[in-house]
């Protein structure tokens, strides 16, 4: 019998918005073991897109064990694993039972664009009646939608939390009935993934809740008067948490008794496994979406051009959090998905890069893929996808280009939002995610964008960041996330840099036709 190799590695789960994958790293962030696996999507009307949270959890509980099988057939014994830390999809809204512990119905994506109404009815509470920022005190129209951003770093959008559950408990006659009589528990994936891996702690992390429309960004707790604007009952949160800290302890499986020591927002997450720990670093990830994240350090910077002002990580109970500006791209990945599924253009999303890379230009197509409306910088919930440009010489390789073309031109709109706000030009950008691995891809990126792209060799981030995260929690490998220097070791693995090819008046000219795509893009659905 062979004995097993015991030592001290970390795990990772990364609970993604269409896998969840579970990822067992060392000391210097080699990967040891991992599995992925996919759980199903639900589009039961347009607009709608529902998960069923128990799937989630069967996921993860499978990706951990089927990991920790990797793991032993590779010759380390499961009790290496020290801590583990989760990192997920963000905004996704889960509602469940006090009483039960089992979710009142689906949960609401982060990309679901069913709530425009309650968009608009809030919109409309905050135009006349306003909000109460103090006791009698009431800030309206102007005032009331800045009043809204200083506490929470966000604006009224389907995209946030708040207005996913509001929807829930206004449709939902078990979640209304759950509301009312405090039996209702809501929370982001994190949560409810801890709560049951722990058996019941229910706690919400900071990064996250900073994208729920409820907690005060300054201050990190969860906000009287955002409760009260909503109408929710302070009963149905979680106990706020940092990023790193134990929280609890697995209750079953292969890891019993591991503690839970990182939780963070997946694009948070990808943050700080890049290592952007400090003002005026950032990176853009390529998922599902893209999320371009910017470190703004201690203050919180407030943005005047469509961004959004979110927690970074908080790297301790007692420690002072990092802010980041944050640009979001709701349709990255998902939209190869969709030229893949739906349209059947290619058999499997690495094929994108051959089609793409068989015509050298786009033809004069432009793809303005607004699925479900635009994030930032534009934020049009009744932005409708758009092609443009087709003629009789239009391919799909024509269409696949386009599609990646969107992406550069997505990233591009949301960095001059970001030099605008932060006074800074970013004269490169790491990259990171699925849609990175493709050089077509990253050569578009620069040539349309006008700045370097680096991609790290290694671009498992996400999960890195939680696994950082979570080893800092109990000081494993030394790990000190308010003290980079401790990290010196961790992935020192190099980076492909791609730098532009195109002149500034090629690359202005297109940037005029995306303007104008985006234009017609805009205000399509009433
Ligand atoms: O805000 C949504 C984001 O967290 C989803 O990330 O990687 O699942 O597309 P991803």
């Amino acid at each position: 019998m062979t004995t097993l190799k015991q030592d001290e590695l970390v795990g990772s789960l990364d609970c993604g918005t269409t896998s969840v994958r579970f990822i067992i790293f060392d000391r210097y962030a080699n990967i040891v073991a991992q599995h992925q696996a996919e759980f199903p999507q639900y589009y039961p009307n347009p607009g709608w897109h529902e998960h069923d949270a128990e799937e989630i959890q069967q996921v993860s509980n499978e990706c951990i064990a089927v990991a920790c099988d990797n793991l032993e057939k590779s010759g380390w014994a499961k009790e290496s694993v020290k801590v583990i830390g989760i990192t997920n999809q963000r905004e996704t809204t889960v509602a469940w039972s006090k009483s039960t512990g089992k979710p009142l119905c689906k949960a609401i994506v982060w990309t679901d664009s069913r709530t425009k109404n309650t968009v608009a009815h809030f919109e409309s509470v905050l135009a006349e009646t306003g909000i109460e920022v103090e006791p009698g005190h009431f800030k309206k129209g102007d005032e009331g939608i800045e009043a809204l951003r200083d506490i929470t770093g966000l604006k009224l959008s389907t995209y946030f939390s708040a207005i996913k559950l509001r929807w829930m408990i206004d449709n939902y006659p078990a979640v209304k009935t759950a509301h009312e009589t405090s039996d209702l528990l809501f929370g982001t994936v994190e949560s409810w993934v801890t709560y049951n891996l722990t058996g019941g702690i229910h706690v919400g992390e900071v990064t996250n809740a900073s994208r729920t429309l409820l907690m005060n960004l300054k201050e990190l707790r969860w906000d009287e008067r955002m409760l009260k604007f909503f109408g929710f009952q302070s009963s149905i949160l979680p106990k706020l948490v940092s990023s790193s800290e134990v929280y609890g302890s697995i209750k079953d499986g292969p890891l019993k008794d591991v503690p839970i020591g990182g939780l963070v927002g997946d694009q948070q997450g990808a943050l700080v496994g890049n290592k952007c720990l400090k003002e005026g670093e950032a990176k853009c990830t390529y998922g599902t979406g893209a999320f371009l994240l910017f470190c703004t350090g201690k203050d919180i910077v407030k943005s005047g051009h469509g961004l959004l002002s979110t927690v970074a990580y908080k790297p301790g109970p007692d420690a002072e959090p990092v802010y980041a500006l944050e640009g979001s791209i709701g349709v990255a990945g998902s939209a190869i998905k969709w030229l893949r599924d739906s349209m059947g253009f290619i058999k499997s999303a690495s094929e994108i890069n051959t089609l793409a890379s068989s015509v050298p230009n786009t033809g004069g197509v432009y793809f303005v893929t607004a699925f479900s409306g635009l994030l930032a910088p534009y934020w049009d919930p009744g932005a409708a996808g758009l092609l443009i440009g087709l003629s009789s010489y239009t391919t799909p390789a024509h269409i696949a280009r386009a599609t990646m073309e969107a992406n550069a031109f997505q990233t591009r709109a949301i960095l001059e939002s970001m030099k605008l706000d932060s006074k800074t030009d970013l004269k490169h950008l790491k990259v990171d995610g699925g849609m990175t691995n493709g050089d077509v891809c990253m050569d578009i990126l620069a040539d349309l964008g006008g700045f370097d792209v680096i991609r790290p060799e290694m671009r498992e981030s996400t999960a890195l960041g939680s696994a950082l995260l979570a080893g800092a929690s109990i000081r494993l490998f030394g790990w000190d996330l308010s003290k980079p220097e401790t990290l010196a070791e961790v992935n020192t693995k190099g980076s492909v840099e791609f730098k532009p090819r195109t002149t500034e008046a090629e690359r202005e000219k297109s940037w005029t036709s995306w303007l104008r795509a985006v234009e017609r893009s805009k205000g399509w659905e009433e």
